[in-house]
């Protein structure tokens, strides 16, 4: 066994979605690290690097707001893997500008892939996971689903979104054995923001202040909220938004 790894999650399957970086890649290497299988999926052909650097992980490229994506990723899960176990909900996008500035192709791009893509992941690996005695859903959010963020109102609206389908997702997969809970980050140091502005990573960093921590996340410290929330350890945590903002949204 390396130096790191633990054995919490052996013999697990997990979807992870949005993998190719950032939390998502973090995630998938947590995950990794604890025993866990993990298909992992993105947009980005690069995903297809992380099953060279990672055994036990496969790669499926997809776009999360197709229903094809979703009904492909959880069958190459149970085909590669023979079940499913975990889903990560992660593939997010932004769209930084002001209202006025804001398109209907902005709103319907942003409620597509971060609310309708995790619906359709969502139920999906539902109806597995309910049919193979219980599972756990984690749906990577932002402190948007809590507070509204200036400049990003399809984001905010379609990370509301994110939050409620997931207290309905625990609150219907509780008498099957499935949990579900939101991980609701602060800003996070990744390339997020890169269709907008070259220096997204140093761009994100100037909101450290904003944060009662004084800094900004890094993704591993988000992945591994997500990770606990996807482990035995959180077991009796279901229907929650889990803030991981640095106290951003506490006052
Ligand atoms: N970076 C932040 O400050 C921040 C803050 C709060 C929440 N989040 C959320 O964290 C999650 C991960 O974001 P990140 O910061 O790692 O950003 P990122 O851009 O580095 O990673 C997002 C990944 O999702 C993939 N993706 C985007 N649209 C997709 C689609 N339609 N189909 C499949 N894959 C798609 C991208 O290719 C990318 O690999 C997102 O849901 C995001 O909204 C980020």
């Amino acid at each position: 066994m390396l130096i790191g790894m633990t054995n919490e999650l052996t013999g697990k399957v997990a979807l992870v979605t949005g993998a190719a970086r950032g939390v998502g890649a973090a995630t998938v290497a947590w995950l990794h690290a604890r025993g866990a299988y993990v298909l992992a999926t993105d947009l980005r052909p690069e995903v297809e690097d992380l099953a060279a650097r990672f055994d036990r992980v496969s790669t499926l490229a997809g776009d999360v707001s197709q229903e094809d994506t979703a009904v492909r990723s959880v069958a190459a899960a149970i085909d590669r893997f023979g079940g499913l176990d975990i889903l990560v909900a992660n593939a997010g996008r932004s769209v930084n500008k002001p209202i006025t500035e804001t398109t209907a192709a902005d709103w319907d791009e942003l409620m597509s892939v971060n609310a309708r893509g995790t619906f359709l992941h969502a139920r999906e690996a539902f109806r597995v996971m309910r049919d193979h005695g219980g599972g756990v859903i984690v749906t990577v959010g932002s402190f948007a689903c809590t507070v509204g963020l200036v400049d990003a109102a399809a984001y905010s609206a379609s990370k509301g979104a994110l939050a409620q389908l997931t207290k309905v997702l625990a609150l219907e997969g509780g008498p099957h054995g499935i949990r579900a809970n939101v991980v609701a980050p602060g800003v996070i140091e990744t390339d997020l923001l890169d269709d907008f502005r070259a220096d997204s990573r140093e761009y994100l960093r100037s909101f450290g202040d904003a944060h009662p921590l004084g800094r900004v996340a890094q993704p591993e410290e988000i992945a591994e909220v997500i990770g606990f929330l996807a482990s035995p350890k959180s077991s009796f945590v279901t229907g929650a938004v889990v803030a991981a903002d640095g106290g951003y949204t506490t006052a």
